[in-house]
């Protein structure tokens, strides 16, 4: 008897551990994210963890300051947290090579979050918007503007760019500059200060301060007398709205007003950017839907984890190899259009956007 009362117990007890072991515990996503400095990143990565959450999965968020050591070792943390899915918005695409590796050995299948991770075999996937053509917007809008196909007048240009370890930094630039170059090169456009490479006019870590800085001197050294009837500045050429954000605050603290500061451009629809365009003092942003990206990841992730196809449809070239990419689409917007693309879509309220003095 005293057998059988054992050999019950050991039998219950293994069940019971079976069903411990296959009731489905929730699978781990870690999502690392660059910095809370940006508003674009808290979107972004409240996005990712609410529909993540939604989708029944366990969510790692983190961020890392602007920290390249910061997040390396947040991915650590989320390695031996032992997530499934990486998805990483790198701070420098190219400082992360031996934690993804180590991703790679542990079966973590890693998302490159709108920034390209580079220079490495150890990244699977990449979500993204499409960020030459976030360039080409830009370029447009100030083609189209001063209407340089058929304009006899000359403009003036100056540029500002991107993040030199940000791979989207040259994807935007490239993109903004390929389509204004005809006009450079045929007079009806013109860089006063000559400042047209990239590495020149590049911000490190997309500061306003230092776009801010940059256009002080620019401006001092060029167009001191833009006020005044002398040499005058027409467009700011710049790639995200932390740039644009210093651009502006430089021609303001200059003397410029909305009713003749230059034609400043930007990307982000950043809640005080998009209030500076409404009060005239930036032209345009480029709105990327962080919701959008957030789905596609999370659908991304959704297939990866059952075993489905992923679906891409571009590639992007990593220095290592091409990496399948999925991307959504970049929008135009400006003062015309944002109350339906940022307000009636429910990506900000109207009180974020009310314009106080
Ligand atoms: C993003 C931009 C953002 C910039 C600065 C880029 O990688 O694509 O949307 O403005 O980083 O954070």
């Amino acid at each position: 008897m005293k057998k059988l009362v054992s050999i019950l117990l050991v039998l219950v007890l293994s069940l019971s551990l079976l069903t411990v072991a296959s009731a489905e515990a929730p699978k781990k996503v870690g999502v690392a994210m660059p910095t809370m400095d940006l508003q674009r990143w808290i979107q972004d990565g409240d996005n990712m963890k609410k529909q993540l959450e939604a989708a029944g999965y366990e969510v790692d968020l983190q961020y890392a300051n602007n920290d390249v050591a910061t997040q390396v070792s947040q991915i650590e943390n989320m390695l031996l947290n032992e997530v499934e899915v990486l998805v990483v918005a790198s701070i420098d695409g190219g400082a992360l090579g031996t934690v993804l590796q180590q991703a790679k050995e542990a079966g973590v299948i890693v998302i490159a979050y709108d920034r390209l991770l580079t220079g490495t075999e150890y990244v699977d996937y990449y979500t993204t918007f499409d960020n030459y053509k976030v360039g080409q917007i830009q370029g447009q809008y100030v083609v189209d503007k001063f209407d340089l196909e058929n304009t006899d007048k000359t403009y003036t240009i100056e540029f500002t760019a991107g993040s030199p370890d940000d791979n989207n930094a040259g994807l935007f630039f490239a993109g903004a500059y390929d389509t204004v170059k005809p006009y450079l090169d045929n007079g009806k456009l013109v860089c006063v200060s000559g400042q047209t490479d990239f590495e020149t006019v590049a911000t490190p870590a997309w500061k306003s301060e230092t776009a801010q800085a940059r256009m002080d001197n620019i401006l001092s050294g060029f167009y001191a007398d833009a006020l005044t009837g002398g040499q005058k500045l027409d467009i700011c050429l710049c790639s995200n709205d932390s740039t644009a954000l210093g651009v502006t605050n430089s021609l303001v603290a200059f003397g410029f007003t909305a009713e003749n500061i230059p034609v400043i451009t930007g990307q982000d629809c950043d809640i005080a950017n998009t209030k500076n365009m409404v009060q005239g003092l930036q032209a345009m942003s480029v709105f990327k839907d962080t919701r959008a990206l957030a789905e596609a990841t999370v659908k991304m992730v959704g297939e990866i984890l059952s075993g489905a196809e992923v679906e891409t449809n571009a590639t992007y070239a990593n220095g290592v190899k091409d990496v399948a990419s999925f991307n959504c689409t970049p929008v135009f917007a400006d003062v015309n259009n944002y109350a339906e693309l940022l307000i009636e879509s429910g990506y900000y309220t109207a009180e974020d956007l009310a314009v106080t003095e």
